[in-house]
């Protein structure tokens, strides 16, 4: 049984009163670097692995691109995706990535934002994404990052007044299931090493063509309580990758 843990009411209100809900791509910290790893769209055919509200696609559609199937495992994050479509060339779909199997050859670029964590094997979704993507496409994607990822509890160490002392990295090279505390509530997702995601696609006949850590915006740094903190430890992984030709 996957984790579906967005279609939560609890939950959801609160994910959808985060920044990078209200705002969109404007409110997601690590936007100014992954925009800069996207491939041209124009006339492509764009597959969102994790869509959530769909900004991403309809990016990917502002931007000229032919078609864009989003897919995501939650009813509620699709639908608010749909409410928030106008065009009639992004396709939603209800399913789990572990079960995308689209023909060969059916797109251009697979992009994904912030959702290959919660997939239990990425070397699975790396092979589907292989199959369905043509020769020379694109394959870029963020996740959160392995030394956030490792130890498990998503927290950072305190001391005894509450001030923060360092990020725990802990079980590095253990890969698998964790439980993390997010928006306070219990949610499983899946660590992976930095060796993994990387070997995973070479393995799979993609070669690397950017590896980023983003750190936040100068303006973020200035203007939101705590984020200064963010510059302590990466949270974030953006990777791109070009399929063989
Ligand atoms: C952090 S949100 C990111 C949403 C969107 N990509 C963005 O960046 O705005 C993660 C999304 O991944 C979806 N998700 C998690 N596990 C999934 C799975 N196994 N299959 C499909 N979608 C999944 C969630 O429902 C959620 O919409």
């Amino acid at each position: 049984m996957k984790q579906n843990i967005y279609d939560d009411q609890r939950f959801f209100a609160k994910y959808s009163s985060m920044d990078r809900s209200r705002k969109g791509l404007a409110g997601a910290g690590e936007w100014h670097e992954l925009k800069k790893l996207l491939p041209p769209f124009q006339d492509k055919r764009v597959l969102d692995l994790g869509c959530g509200f769909g900004w991403h696609c309809r990016y990917a559609i502002e931007q000229g691109a032919h078609s864009v199937v989003g897919l995501d495992i939650s009813q509620r994050m699709l639908s608010e995706a749909r409410s928030k479509t106008t065009s009639t060339r992004i396709q939603y779909l209800c399913m789990p990535i572990e079960e995308c199997d689209f023909p060969e050859d059916s797109f251009d670029v697979v992009i994904s934002s912030l959702a290959l964590h919660y997939v239990h094997s990425f070397e699975d979704v790396v092979k589907a994404i292989s199959k369905c993507l043509v020769p020379c496409g694109d394959f870029v994607f963020s996740v959160e990052h392995p030394i956030f990822t490792a130890q498990g509890s998503q927290d950072w160490h305190y001391d005894h007044d509450g001030t923060i002392l360092h990020w725990p990295v802990d079980r590095y090279f253990t890969e698998g299931v964790r439980t993390a505390t997010f928006l306070g509530e219990k949610i499983t997702k899946y660590h992976s090493t930095l060796g993994t995601y990387i070997n995973t696609l070479l393995k799979a006949g993609f070669d690397l063509t950017a590896l980023v850590e983003p750190q936040p915006e100068e303006t973020m740094l200035r203007t939101i309580p705590g984020m200064e903190d963010e510059l302590r430890r990466p949270m974030m992984l953006l990777l791109s990758a070009t399929k063989r030709c």
